[in-house]
């Protein structure tokens, strides 16, 4: 399918053998003027796509069938926006320029380095994701990685198993866990399942053990919608909206439960920045419903990161630092501060499946307050399996 092009390289290698033998040219000055010999006008994006990609892809970007094309994976549709407007322009670059397994995809998706130069690349992925014309949906660029606390303002299709180890004011051991499932609907909206858990180490009995036991109970489940307010990649900025109802189904006795409604309204930010750094940030109100059992809360919470490949579009470490800031609403109360080292990391080739570890320490007020220990997992269910791409 990339016979012309690949033809003309050949010959380019061909003149270059030849001038070396012929004149004892340096290889420099002759690869130069092989160059000179394979100059051709400017191709493009459209025309290089033409080429070299819509013998698969299809001429209009939504990939010929499976029959058609005798291979067992089908193309993708680059002009679904649902699909396409979520893959940053820097990620599909890798995919042509080093093929399809090296982000975990079939080796049928073959690699153009030889054949097409960085800029070819860059101009034939902009004109893929010109196919989708509809700027509604959130580009991909805007997929920051995720915060251990601070909520972010891309729209997800994913799973997230979270976990935190820390000691209550008794000293005993506390760990709680949630489990959290996104789902994005329509171009700006996603709604939101919290399932919170913990496991308390019971007040032991001197008489009768001395092991420790354990005791599980399921914490305030929460459902939330969330949507794009705003979304600018020139800027670098997007900004959504979510409105959270937290249920009384957790264990009181446990401290995993409030025992009342809260309503959480909040808006999260995402600013990019240069250099691969990144800010977040979630401002917003929790509500309990009854007074008493809770009080009114305000909270702010700042993330700043960076993501740093070590190796082009290889496995992508994000350190980041969270400042978590919260006040009852409460006339003496004063404001607590938390600061959250962490880091996150792609675990797969697809990097659709992410770990963060952290530690979440208190700044001030610390008595009663230890240090705690969070890491989660992500599955990005929507780029595959949670084995697919490893
Ligand atoms: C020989 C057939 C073939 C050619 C030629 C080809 N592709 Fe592909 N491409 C595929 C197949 C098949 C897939 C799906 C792979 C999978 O899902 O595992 C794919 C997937 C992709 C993806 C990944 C999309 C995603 O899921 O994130 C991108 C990007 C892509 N191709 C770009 C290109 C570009 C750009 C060109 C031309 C420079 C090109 N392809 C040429 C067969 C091809």
């Amino acid at each position: 399918m990339n016979g012309p092009r690949r033809s003309t390289v050949l010959r380019g290698r061909a003149v270059q053998a030849a001038a070396i033998a012929l004149f004892g040219l340096t290889a420099d000055a002759a690869f130069a003027s092989a160059e000179d010999e394979t100059a051709r006008p400017k191709r493009t994006g459209r025309q290089l796509f033409i080429e070299t990609c819509a013998a698969c892809h299809a001429a209009d970007g939504r990939g010929h069938s499976r029959s058609r094309l005798g291979f067992d994976v089908t193309p993708p549709d680059f002009t679904d926006p649902d699909f396409a407007s979520r893959e940053p322009h820097a990620d599909w670059v890798g995919i042509a320029r080093n093929g399809g397994p090296s982000r975990g995809f079939s080796e049928i998706m073959p690699s153009f380095r030889d054949a097409l130069s960085m800029e070819e690349l860059d101009a034939v992925v902009a004109y893929i994701k010109s196919l989708h014309d509809d700027d509604r949906w959130p580009p991909g660029e805007f997929n920051l990685p995720r915060p251990l606390v601070t909520g972010k303002a891309y729209l997800e299709d994913e799973v997230v198993f979270q976990a935190a180890m820390t000691d209550d004011a008794d000293g005993r051991d506390k760990v709680t866990g949630k489990i959290v499932y996104e789902q994005r609907f329509g171009s700006l909206n996603m709604w939101e399942v919290v399932l919170p858990f913990g496991w308390n180490e019971g007040i032991t009995n001197p008489l009768a053990s001395s092991s420790p036991r354990w005791s599980a109970n399921i914490g305030d489940a929460a459902l939330a919608v969330k949507r794009n307010f705003h979304h600018d990649v020139g800027a670098g900025s997007i900004l959504s909206g979510t409105a959270e109802l937290i249920l009384p189904t957790g264990d009181q006795t446990s401290g995993l439960g409030k025992g009342t409604f809260v309503f959480e309204p909040f808006l999260t930010y995402g600013q990019i920045l240069p250099a691969d750094f990144f800010l977040q940030a979630q401002a917003g109100l929790e509500l309990p419903f009854q007074r008493p059992k809770a009080e009114n809360e305000v909270f702010l919470r700042l993330a700043l990161g960076r993501s740093i490949n070590f190796k082009p579009w290889g496995r992508t470490w994000s350190p980041m630092v969270e400042l978590l800031t919260a006040k009852e609403l409460v006339s003496g109360e004063r404001i607590v501060l938390d600061i959250v080292p962490q880091v996150q990391v792609t675990l797969n080739k697809r990097q659709h499946i992410m770990f963060n570890i952290g530690v979440r320490m208190p700044l001030n007020q610390t008595t009663g307050r230890s240090a705690t220990g969070m890491i989660y997992l992500i599955w990005d269910w929507f780029d595959g399996a949670f084995l697919d791409g490893w």
